[in-house]
């Protein structure tokens, strides 16, 4: 039984987990609300929220498990300093004062293994020994290659993360925060050929993103067709807009899939991340597997974006490694990717979990 807590961007989450990775309960406080009026995420007040909410939570999931946690798992990083901050803090005097495991959790290991995990008391399926993976949120961007559980970068975004740019373009436009999933549903209805996009093209031979160019670019139609709310555009032009830039996006993302599938020879290729709910990437992506011959793993949509679940599942398969950390030493780390004590700084993620 594994206990997690998340708390690395404006998400509370908390997730109980049996040994098998069967979700018994995971539940989220979203502080959407309490950002909205500030149009994204403001630090000081995730930190605050999350203080205010983890305990009740922590409690409401541990009462709707069937058992007492025998591991406790946590993100440490990327994310908010003050907001990993909340969580690292409460799960470690957690696991201390229970003389419980602790495992720290990197945020992008916790995407990565979301497509595994089964929801409706199903357990997880075990990682195939070759995957590659696509993690597309708001706050990164990148395709991973994973061999027998290891995690190696293949290439990441150079400015904006596919949500970040969603997001922005929808805050332009006047939608809600976050912007991804009124965008989603925009687009639906628009047509996707009715404006020409720009595809980002990077003049070297990495796969890369970079998706400043293609906000700019929607961002100037927006002001040269007057398509702000203030200016009362013609119905669906609005529409016609998001289906375009949403299809420049989806293109950008899978543009890499031919080659890599080529070169790494999954047998699976995942997306996860809270862009990984957005329906023309799921459809598209499950397309080109099946033209590749090869299997297609989604998260659960519950399970897209930001959740104490898969940080409880990769902090199982960690532990089963031989991972576990001192709740007395355990610190956050906001920028990178988190590293164990003593390790060199800006060494890979397969070098850190290999140790
Ligand atoms: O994984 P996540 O919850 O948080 C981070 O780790 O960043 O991802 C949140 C991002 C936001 O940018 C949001 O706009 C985007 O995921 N998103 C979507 C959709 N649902 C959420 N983007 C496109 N289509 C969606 N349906
Ligand atoms: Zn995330």
């Amino acid at each position: 039984m594994t206990l997690a807590i998340e708390t690395s961007c404006d998400e509370t989450a908390a997730a109980v987990l049996d040994s098998g990775g069967r979700v018994e309960s995971s539940l989220l406080a979203s502080q959407a609300g309490a950002h909205a009026p500030f149009g994204g995420v403001v630090p000081e007040l995730a930190s605050r929220e999350h203080l205010r909410a983890l305990p009740w939570l922590v409690g409401q999931c541990l009462e709707q498990a069937v058992s007492d946690p025998e591991l406790v798992a946590v993100t440490a990083g990327p994310g908010l300093i003050g907001a990993l901050l909340v969580g690292v803090r409460f799960a470690s005097a957690f696991a201390w004062a229970r003389q419980l495991p602790l495992v720290a959790v990197d945020h992008l290991e916790g995407h990565l293994v979301s497509p595994f995990l089964n929801l409706h008391g199903e357990p997880a399926r075990a990682l195939p020994p070759r995957i590659l993976a696509l993690v597309a949120s708001g706050g990164h961007s990148g395709w991973y290659f994973i061999a027998d559980g290891v995690a190696e970068p293949l290439g990441r975004t150079r400015d904006d993360a596919a949500g970040e740019a969603f997001d922005k373009v929808a805050q332009v436009l006047g939608l809600p925060y976050p912007g991804g999933p009124a965008v989603d549903c925009a687009a639906r209805r628009g047509d996707s050929g009715a404006i020409p996009m720009p595809r980002p093209r990077l003049r070297d031979s990495t796969v890369d993103f970079s998706f400043s160019g293609l906000k700019s670019a929607a961002i100037r139609v927006i002001r040269d067709r007057g398509l702000t709310a203030e200016a009362k555009p013609a119905p669906g032009a609005v529409d016609d807009l998001l289906a375009c830039f949403e299809l420049a996006v989806v293109d950008h993302l899978l543009g890499p899939l031919a080659e890599l599938v080529g070169r790494w020879q999954p047998t699976v290729v995942t997306a996860s991340g809270g862009v990984a709910a957005n329906t023309l990437l799921r459809s598209r992506l499950t397309q080109a597997a099946t033209e590749f011959g090869i299997d297609v793993l989604l998260p659960p949509l519950e399970l897209t974006g930001d959740n104490a679940a898969m940080i409880a599942r990769a902090g199982q398969l960690a532990f089963a490694r031989g991972v576990c950390h001192d709740p007395r030493r355990l610190d956050a780390h906001p920028r990178q990717a988190w590293q164990p004590p003593g390790m060199a700084k800006g060494c890979s993620m397969k070098k850190r979990v290999n140790r």
